[in-house]
C-alpha cells in the first residue's frame, strides 16, 4: 500500500509537551498532591451541588455565549458582562489569543521562568517566542521593552508568576503598558490574583478598560478549586472580545462548568476563608523551609518555589518526599532545576511536607 506521509508543520515539532503535576505514585497508599497548584479546599460546596443538580440535563448542549456565567462573574468583580469572554479553562483563551494575534514572522515575548503555555501555544500559533531575562526572579520591565521589535505582537506576563511566585507592582505593569507599542497585545495572566493581598497589586481589569490592547486572564482552577473541570474568562477590550468569540468553540465552556462557576462565585466566605488559610499557610512553610536551610523567594501565589542550590539536591529532595507520599513539583523545564514548585495544602499536609523537608535537609547536610 501506498503510504502517504503526513506533514505537520516543522515547527510544532520543536514544542516541548507540557508537563502537568504528578499525580500518582506507585505503591503509596496516601499520595499528598502538592505538584499542581489546585486550591487548598477543593471545590465549593455549592459548585457540587450545581455540578449533581446539572447532571440530568448534560444531554442539552451549553448556552454557548455564557449569558449567566459572564453576567455572574462581571456582578462579582465589577466588570461588564460584555467584556468577558469564557473558556475551557483559561489555557483556551491564552491559545486562541496566539492563534490571532500570532502566525509565522511574529514575535510573542515572555519571561524566562514565565508559564510554560506561553510557548507551546505561542509555537503552535507560529510565532517566535523570546524568552527575556528576568532580575531575582522577577519580570524585568525594561529588559521586557528592550525586546520589543517591529514583529512583536504579544507580551504574556504571569502576575504573580508561575512558578516563581513573584509579582510585578501596578506602578511597574503601568510603565510597561505606557511604553509598549500600541500594536502589542499585554495580556495579563492573573490567574493567582484570588490569592494577593497587597495594595500595590492590580489584576488588570483597570488597563483593560483604559487601552485597547491588554487582555486580563482568570480562572476558577486556583481559589476556586475546580481545575478538574476547566473554566477561565478573559477581560478585554471590545475588538479583542469580537475576534475571541469569533475564534472559540461555540460550546466551549460545558453545562456543569457554567452552574459550577456561578455557584462558586457565589459560595459564602470561599474567598475570605482560603484567602486566609494560604497568606498564614504559606508564611509557616516559607519561615520552617528557610530555618531547614531551603532559601524559599517571597511568593505571592499558593504556592512556593524550594531551592536547593542545585539540580542534584533538588532531586534527592523529591525523591525523598515521594518516599513519604508527598508529590511536588519538578521545575527544570522552566530553566529551574535546582529548585521545587510546592504547592500551599492543608494545615496537616504543610506539616508532613515541613516536617519530609527538615529530615531531609538533615541528612543532606551529611553528604
Ligand atoms: C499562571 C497560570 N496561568 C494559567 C494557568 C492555566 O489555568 P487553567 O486551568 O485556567 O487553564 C495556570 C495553571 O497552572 C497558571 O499557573
Amino acid at each position: 500500500m501506498n503510504k502517504m506521509p503526513l506533514h505537520p508543520r516543522p515547527e510544532i515539532l520543536d514544542i516541548e509537551p507540557y508537563t502537568p503535576g504528578v499525580s500518582k505514585l506507585p505503591g503509596a497508599n496516601r499520595v499528598i498532591k502538592l505538584s499542581s497548584n489546585e486550591g487548598a479546599f477543593g471545590p465549593p460546596p455549592g459548585a457540587l451541588r450545581a455540578i449533581a443538580a446539572a447532571a440530568p440535563g448534560l444531554h442539552r448542549y451549553p448556552d454557548g455565549s455564557a449569558t449567566r456565567l459572564r453576567q455572574a462573574i462581571g456582578d462579582r468583580f465589577g466588570l461588564d458582562g460584555e467584556r468577558i469572554v469564557c473558556g475551557a479553562g483559561s489555557d483556551d483563551l491564552i491559545f486562541l489569543l496566539c492563534h490571532i494575534y500570532g502566525g509565522a514572522g511574529t514575535e510573542l515575548i515572555m519571561t524566562a521562568h514565565g508559564f510554560s503555555i506561553y510557548q507551546i501555544a505561542g509555537r503552535l500559533a507560529g510565532c517566535r517566542v523570546v524568552k527575556v531575562p528576568e532580575r531575582n526572579l522577577t519580570a524585568d520591565v525594561d529588559a521586557i521593552l528592550a525586546w520589543v521589535s517591529p514583529a512583536t505582537r504579544m507580551v504574556f506576563i504571569a502576575n504573580p508568576n508561575n512558578p516563581t511566585g513573584t509579582f510585578l507592582p501596578h506602578t511597574e505593569i503601568l510603565r510597561l503598558r505606557a511604553a509598549l507599542p500600541p500594536d502589542v497585545l499585554l495580556v495579563l495572566d492573573a490567574a493567582y490574583a484570588e490569592y494577593m493581598d497587597r495594595p500595590d497589586y492590580d489584576a488588570g481589569a483597570s488597563l483593560v478598560d483604559a487601552a485597547d490592547n491588554v487582555v486580563m486572564t482568570r480562572t476558577f482552577s486556583k481559589m476556586f478549586g475546580m481545575g478538574g473541570l476547566r473554566l477561565g474568562w478573559a477581560y478585554a477590550p471590545p475588538s479583542v472580545v469580537d475576534l475571541l468569540h469569533r475564534t472559540r468553540g461555540p460550546f466551549n465552556v460545558s453545562l456543569a462548568a457554567h452552574d459550577a462557576g456561578i455557584a462558586a462565585l457565589a459560595e459564602p466566605g470561599w474567598v475570605e476563608k482560603s484567602l486566609a488559610h494560604n497568606t498564614a499557610e504559606r508564611a509557616r512553610v516559607t519561615a520552617a523551609l528557610a530555618a531547614a536551610g531551603i532559601r524559599v523567594p517571597p511568593s505571592e501565589g499558593n504556592f512556593v518555589l524550594a531551592d536547593f542550590g542545585t539540580p542534584d539536591v533538588a532531586e534527592a529532595a523529591d525523591r525523598h518526599l515521594r518516599g513519604r507520599g508527598l508529590i511536588v513539583r519538578r521545575v527544570g523545564g522552566y530553566g529551574l532545576p535546582h529548585c521545587l514548585r510546592i504547592t500551599i495544602g492543608l494545615a496537616e499536609e504543610n506539616d508532613l511536607l515541613i516536617d519530609a523537608l527538615r529530615d531531609f535537609m538533615k541528612e543532606a547536610v551529611l553528604f
